[in-house]
């Protein structure tokens, strides 16, 4: 069976390793701070430069939840379409910005840098406002010399993306002005002690790991434990934003410190690289990536599908857990013919697992097990 996220294994927070987390920060970001989710570090980075303007624009294709911190700030969310390649469609996104414009965010998809980075760059040099390098799908992904999220003048990446963590993230101040003028919120920084979302977690992980095999079993650990963090399911996005209200949890911040950046992003290459061998002969499916350039540390394996609901049972039937569409649109740009391919992309983007705890060999025998 493979997994949709890596789980923490209790032997991971005492071996020793090097703190490579956080030396990776200290030679790529001016200024960080620690958060409890990706949306409360996006609302702190988004305060800091609110006086520059009263709307925030952002790409159609994105979950529902990431509008909400534009909106509790009383500025005006508007989304700018996007490409088949996942670019901003550059005459929507010029057609929607103006001298009222305070932020332009881009997006990372999957942990690769979004096509068009540089256009975004410069339209918002020209227009004078602040570039936001939304990076919440991977911390560890380097572009060349340079750490993603830290394009713009702010960034933002979510560890709890690709940790076996509770909850995380870190808001990124690129410029020394920025560092600053910024002023946190009660929800930056780490908790100062465990509390219960931390036993919580390491309690789901412990059961994860006893009854891995039993998928039946993991599926209903999952919904007894998933009562908090960020893995719960609320009706509304503003209630997801509001779940994710809270400082970095304490065990995030022992696993932050421990873990092995090179590693990781090892095994999810591998892991990456062993599904596009799997999946390669099959027409049906389309990787959204052709290639994996060197520091990219994937989130996940997206594919375009033909009939994404069978492929997503055709995975589930041979144990593939967590595989998904992505992502949950705003109501906004569900509704409004302009974003078409963001709605197509949501329908048709099946994202799978390739987590650090997965061995490729066990995504290699999915492909067997998938072409019998
Ligand atoms: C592109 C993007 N930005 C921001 C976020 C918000 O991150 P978090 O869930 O840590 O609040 C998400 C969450 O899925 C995301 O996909």
């Amino acid at each position: 069976m493979i997994s949709a996220t890596p789980s923490l294994s209790l032997w991971a927070l005492s071996s020793a390793r090097p703190a490579d987390f956080e030396s990776l920060l200290e030679q790529y970001v001016t200024a960080y701070a620690f958060y409890g989710s990706g949306k409360v570090a996006l609302r702190d980075g988004l305060e800091t430069v609110s006086n520059a303007g009263q709307n925030v624009l952002l790409p159609a294709y994105l979950p529902d939840a990431v509008a909400e911190p534009i909106v509790e700030l009383g500025l005006e969310p508007r989304f700018y379409a996007i490409t088949e390649t996942l670019g901003p469609d550059v005459d929507d996104l010029r057609d929607r910005i103006d001298s009222d414009t305070a932020a332009v965010v881009s997006v990372n998809y999957f942990g690769f840098p979004q096509s068009g980075l540089e256009t975004i760059s410069s339209i918002t040099s020209e227009y004078g406002c602040y570039h936001v390098d939304d990076n919440a799908h991977s911390p560890l992904s380097m572009d060349g010399d340079t750490l993603l999220g830290t394009v713009g003048d702010i960034g933002i990446t979510s560890l709890w993306k690709q940790l076996p963590v509770p909850n995380g993230a870190l808001l990124y101040l690129n410029t020394d002005t920025l560092a600053e003028s910024y002023t946190p919120s009660r929800y930056e920084g780490v908790r100062d002690r465990f509390d219960a979302t931390d036993c919580r977690f390491l309690l789901k992980s412990i059961a994860f790991e006893l009854f891995d095999r039993n998928a039946r079993l993991r599926e209903s650990i999952d919904t007894l434990v998933s009562g908090s963090g960020v893995g719960r399911v609320t009706a509304s996005p503003r209630e997801r934003y509001e779940n994710g209200k809270s400082q970095l949890s304490n065990l995030t911040h022992r696993v932050f410190v421990d873990a092995d950046p090179d590693s990781i992003r090892a095994s999810r290459r591998s892991n990456f690289s062993a599904w596009q061998r799997v999946l390669e002969t099959r027409s049906d499916v389309a990787p959204v990536f052709d290639t994996l350039p060197d520091g990219i540390c994937p989130q996940v394996f997206p594919v375009r599908a033909g009939a994404p609901t069978r492929l997503l049972r055709q995975l589930d039937r041979v144990g593939v857990d967590g595989a998904h569409t992505w992502p949950r649109l705003s109501a906004s740009v569900e509704n409004d013919p302009t974003y078409e391919t963001s709605r197509k992309l949501s329908e048709t983007t099946v994202v799978l697992p390739v987590h650090q705890h997965i061995d490729p060999t066990a995504i290699e025998a999915v492909g067997d097990a998938l072409s019998r």
